[in-house]
């Protein structure tokens, strides 16, 4: 007699687990390489400028960098200082288009946002303690954060955000990576406000 039940199972079995992984190397491998010619370039240089910079140093931080390229630095080295602290294990950069998550932290985020020299490592998180931060900008004013960094339940009782007084020198006042890292969150989202990108938008 022919085949038994478990020889033609098996069969089955293998031509569907053929075809499976077939269907997997071609979702996930094959397609995401055809469509590597649509991830647009990184912008940088005096394209990110225009893109993502105000003109002019934003009024706040003007007494303490001197120029945009001073701004500028400020605005890297806020980025390294949030990266180096680890405010990406309580906080996201990325607003998703579920859980009304558009009313709580602002416009559901976009592919051009993350695709230039600022926002590459993009620092998505994958949890969230506190709240999103890609549009903190002009949430708060300067001295709410200033204050928040020194002593989170000062602003806010319920906090469990740590406070970060080493952003401070000993008479209160901020230093650079203090300057730097308050800059940097002043500036989250604020690209969404430059004419250059309203465009963009819906
Ligand atoms: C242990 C988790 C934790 C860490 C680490 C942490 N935060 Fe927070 N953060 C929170 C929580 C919780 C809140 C909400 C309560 C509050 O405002 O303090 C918050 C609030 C904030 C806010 C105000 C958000 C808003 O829109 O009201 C900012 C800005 C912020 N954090 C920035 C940072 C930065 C920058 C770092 C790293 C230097 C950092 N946080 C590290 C938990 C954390």
């Amino acid at each position: 007699m022919g085949s038994s039940f478990f020889e033609k199972a098996s069969s089955v079995a293998t031509v569907a687990g053929f075809g499976f992984y077939m269907a997997a190397f071609g979702l996930l491998g094959v397609l995401p390489w055809l469509m590597t010619d649509k991830i647009a370039p990184v912008q940088s240089g005096r394209q990110f400028e225009q893109r993502f910079l105000p003109a002019q140093v934003p009024l706040d931080f003007r007494g303490h960098y001197k120029d945009l390229a001073a701004y500028r630095d400020g605005l890297y080295l806020g980025k390294k200082v949030y990266i180096a602290e680890g405010c990406w294990h309580c906080h996201t950069q990325y607003v998703r288009p579920v859980g009304n998550e558009a009313a709580r932290y602002g416009p559901v985020s976009e592919n051009w946002e993350y695709q230039n020299e600022m926002n590459l490592p993009q620092l998505f998180g994958t949890r969230r303690v506190g709240p999103d931060l890609i549009r903190e900008y002009n949430k708060h004013s300067t001295d709410w954060h200033i204050a928040h960094f020194r002593n989170p339940t000062d602003v806010v009782p319920e906090s469990v955000m740590p406070s970060y007084d080493w952003f401070f020198n000993s008479d209160g006042s901020l230093n650079d990576r203090g300057w730097a890292i308050v800059a940097y969150v002043q500036w989250l989202g604020s690209w969404r406000e430059l004419p250059a990108n309203k465009k963009e938008q819906g």
